[in-house]
């Protein structure tokens, strides 16, 4: 099955379009890592893709069901989470303020106890401001905050922003830990390693197209293109 199908979706801001026509997808079980420069539209592919953004054409097809146009609560429910670029938490809510307000309900998948086996220092923090963690730990709340609407289908724009190596090894662990509990992933990042350990494929965005989409091990083996594409050694 594929667990996202996006086909000739364009989308943009007032007078300015930004994606100009976006094809690809991933399937059920499978991590797509979404590169390319600033300014190229990734943010808003993902924000397109949660109802964030309207789109002015095209589809958005979640296991075949064209969503696009949806509302962000509709896509949601359709199994749809994200993890917004700059983590997007609350800082005056406490850590379990935050996790009980994402609760959706009972008997699902993830629920504040799983999510805290999975992220044990959050439950060290509970009762603290999440504008008091640490980086590391708003984006571990900003994962888990996504995780507990049960999401088939979990974005996560550029998480490793600004997180030491050692944070950023954790998140790559945290996400492949979720990719063995099945859920599908498109993971924009600028962090290369982040990305080649958690996905199987690699797309790269310029000017609002994806110009490039190979598996992981031919987008490590030919650094020409990569240089290309991304200015990257
Ligand atoms: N809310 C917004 N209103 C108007 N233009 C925006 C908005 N957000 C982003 N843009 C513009 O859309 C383009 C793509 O931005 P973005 O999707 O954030 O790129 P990326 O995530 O690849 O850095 C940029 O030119 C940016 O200035
Ligand atoms: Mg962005």
């Amino acid at each position: 099955m594929t667990a996202l199908a996006v086909e000739a979706l364009t989308a943009g801001y007032d007078r300015s379009t930004v994606l100009s026509g976006i094809d690809l997808s991933v399937p059920t079980g499978g991590a797509l890592g979404l590169l390319g420069r600033n300014g190229v539209g990734k943010s808003t592919l993902v924000m397109t893709l949660m109802g964030l953004v309207s789109p002015t054409s095209g589809r958005v097809l979640l296991d075949g069901r064209d969503v696009a146009g949806l509302r962000p609560d509709l896509i949601a429910r359709a199994g749809v989470a994200i993890v917004p670029q700059g983590r997007r938490i609350w800082a005056s809510l406490s850590v379990a303020e935050t996790l009980a307000l994402a609760t959706r309900g009972h008997g699902r998948r993830w629920t504040v106890d799983t999510v805290l086996d999975l992220l044990p220092r959050l439950r060290e923090r509970l009762g603290q401001q999440a504008g008091q963690l640490s980086g590391g730990e708003q984006q571990m709340l900003a994962i888990a905050r996504a995780l507990l609407t049960d999401p088939a289908l979990l974005l996560l724009d550029e998480p490793s922003d600004g997180l030491a190596p050692a944070i950023v090894d954790q998140i790559s662990q945290l996400l492949t830990t979720l990719r063995g509990e099945g859920v599908t992933l498109l993971l924009v990042e600028q962090d290369l390693h982040l990305a080649f350990a958690v996905c199987d494929r690699i797309a790269v965005m310029e000017k609002g197209r994806i110009v490039h989409e190979v598996t992981t091990a031919e987008f490590r083996a030919d650094r020409a293109t990569a240089h290309r594409l991304l200015g990257v050694a």
